[in-house]
């Protein structure tokens, strides 16, 4: 089976990834990217998957991108750090798509919350706990049914960045397998 995987950011989601279903019988085809210089790209280079970059006037009319989207044809399409709104258009034509976001969904979801601001805010509500939500995408975002949470304490004196590097590891330690279970129940498309 095949994954693509959208990102914009560092990568260490996507190489995680990619790492994890090496000589098994997934594979990541492509990564798709929307930021020139993005660390995703040096990843994607160095492990020796194939990179597509886009900008937004493609992702917006969907010229050139919905055509090498489908020429990956893949089976499922994971949003590891991927900022932009997924579009119906796509969604109709690729109806498996799923999106890690860095706190325990519905609370820090929404438009803006993304990276640090996502733990700056958890801070400031001063909340106990936080984590990792991986959910269904829909054209709204952070709107889909949640598939995994994983959760993880908050210190009285962790800042955001403290903060940051819990959530890291819970990723780390949690979205490869969320992906592999999900993709168990996905008909192969070939
Ligand atoms: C991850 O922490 C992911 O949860 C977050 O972006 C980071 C990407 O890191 N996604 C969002 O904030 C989505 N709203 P990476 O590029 O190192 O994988």
């Amino acid at each position: 089976m095949k994954i693509v995987i959208f990102a914009s950011g560092s990568g260490s989601n996507a190489e995680n990834i990619i790492h994890h279903f090496e000589g098994s019988e997934i594979t990541v085809a492509g990564i798709f990217c929307n930021v020139e210089g993005a660390g995703v790209i040096e990843r994607a280079n160095r492990l020796g998957v194939s990179c597509v970059l886009f900008n937004r006037e493609e992702w917006k009319t969907g010229n050139r991108v919905d055509a090498l989207l489908a020429s990956y044809s893949p089976d499922l399409i994971v949003l590891a750090g991927f900022l932009w709104l997924f579009p119906q258009r796509l969604l109709d034509q690729f109806p498996h798509v799923i999106n890690i976001h860095p706190a325990l969904l519905p609370k820090f979801g929404g438009k803006g919350m993304f990276g640090m601001h996502v733990h700056e805010a958890v801070v400031a509500a001063r909340e106990t706990e936080t984590g990792i939500t991986v959910h269904w995408v829909t054209e709204k975002y952070d709107d889909g049914a949640p598939i995994f949470q994983g959760r993880c304490p908050i210190s009285p004196d962790d800042d955001a960045h403290a903060v940051a590097d819990k959530i890291h590891e819970l990723e780390m330690a949690h979205f490869p397998s969320v992906v592999e279970e999900v993709l168990k129940d996905i008909q192969p498309k070939s």
